[in-house]
């Protein structure tokens, strides 16, 4: 059976640690896995705006000793100028993997059932699982763990990156609170989803109101846009809804004195977190972006490797 990356929760929590690790090991060796020497193709189709994610998978397959062939979603018209099960049959014919920026899920799981060749979610309006990744080698590099990591995440807690703290989370065994305004609480069935792999793994779940509660003695604070992409026209409902919610240097003296600050990027500074907390010490960003290419890396041989032994 061919596997895919749609969701954090594609990975146990076993095989999210073999691929940290594996992530790790293409860290500080770039080029010691080949997997895709030939070269093999990897398609990188994107129907929204990107730079990390272009930039991190066509570096990662290069250093994989593939041909990363960027396809402008647009032009491809994915569902569209034909349906999804045709275009994923037809890239199945041509390359080794697809690696997919869309909209809606249900979407990107279509084109898994059809594809033949592994999928990776490269960010839908539900889960950024491959950002997930690259933020837990982060956490791994400046904590030295995952498993008991206390991670609070501020903001707008009903978006991509929140799903997805929330089912990578669990999985990595952390502890993973959201502080967030009523009506942008996380979806109660991503919640009772996160609760019940955190059962197994001895993370635990917190959602609250409150975001000096969410980053009580936390060792990560994190955050994202107020306004993710596809949204721009709630902006100013959202900028009211979120203006208690912003990371500063007051809201966090409230974590712990060691703890590190996350965001994935793109920052919109004095909105979401101040300029002097993004560029500030407890800052990690700049690590958090170099580590897509490795995390992104590292799943993707991990995917092949298992669609070769099928
Ligand atoms: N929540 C953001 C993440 C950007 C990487 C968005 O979807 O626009």
């Amino acid at each position: 059976m061919i596997r895919h990356f749609l969701a954090d929760d594609d990975l146990t929590p076993d095989e999210q640690r073999e691929v940290l690790a594996l992530a790790a090991e293409m860290k500080a060796d770039p080029f010691a896995h080949q997997p895709y020497a030939g070269p093999r193709t990897v398609a990188i189709l994107t129907d929204k705006p990107t730079l990390r994610t272009q930039l991190s998978f066509q570096a990662g397959v290069a250093e994989l000793g593939g041909n990363p062939m960027l396809v402008d979603g647009k032009l491809a018209g994915i569902g569209v100028r034909e349906t999804i099960p045709d275009s994923a049959r037809v890239l199945g014919r041509h390359v080794a993997a697809i690696v997919w920026r869309t909209g809606a899920q249900e979407r990107i799981v279509e084109m898994a059932e059809y594809a033949g060749v592994p999928v990776v979610n490269a960010l839908t309006d539900d889960y950024h699982p491959c950002q997930i990744l690259a933020d837990w080698q982060t956490v791994t590099e400046h904590k030295g763990r995952l498993a008991g990591v206390r991670f609070a995440y501020v903001g707008d807690g009903a978006n991509n990156m929140a799903n997805s703290y929330l089912i990578g989370g669990a999985v990595a065994g952390m502890h993973t609170r959201i502080g967030a305004p009523e009506g942008y609480h996380p979806d109660p069935a991503i919640v009772a989803r996160a609760e019940a792999i955190a059962a197994t793994t001895g993370g635990s779940i917190l959602v609250t109101d409150s975001p000096t509660e969410a980053v009580d003695g936390v060792d990560v604070v994190c955050t994202d846009t107020w306004i993710s992409m596809g949204r721009e026209a709630e902006n100013e409902a959202r900028l009211t809804a979120f203006t208690a919610y912003q990371v500063n240097d007051q809201l966090l003296a409230g974590a712990d004195a060691n703890a590190i600050v996350m965001h994935c990027l793109p920052a919109y500074r004095g909105k979401e977190i101040t300029h002097e907390v993004l560029e500030g010490p407890r800052s990690v960003v700049f690590d958090e972006a170099e580590n897509r290419r490795h995390a992104q890396k590292a799943i993707l041989t991990f995917l092949d490797r298992q669609a070769r032994s099928a």
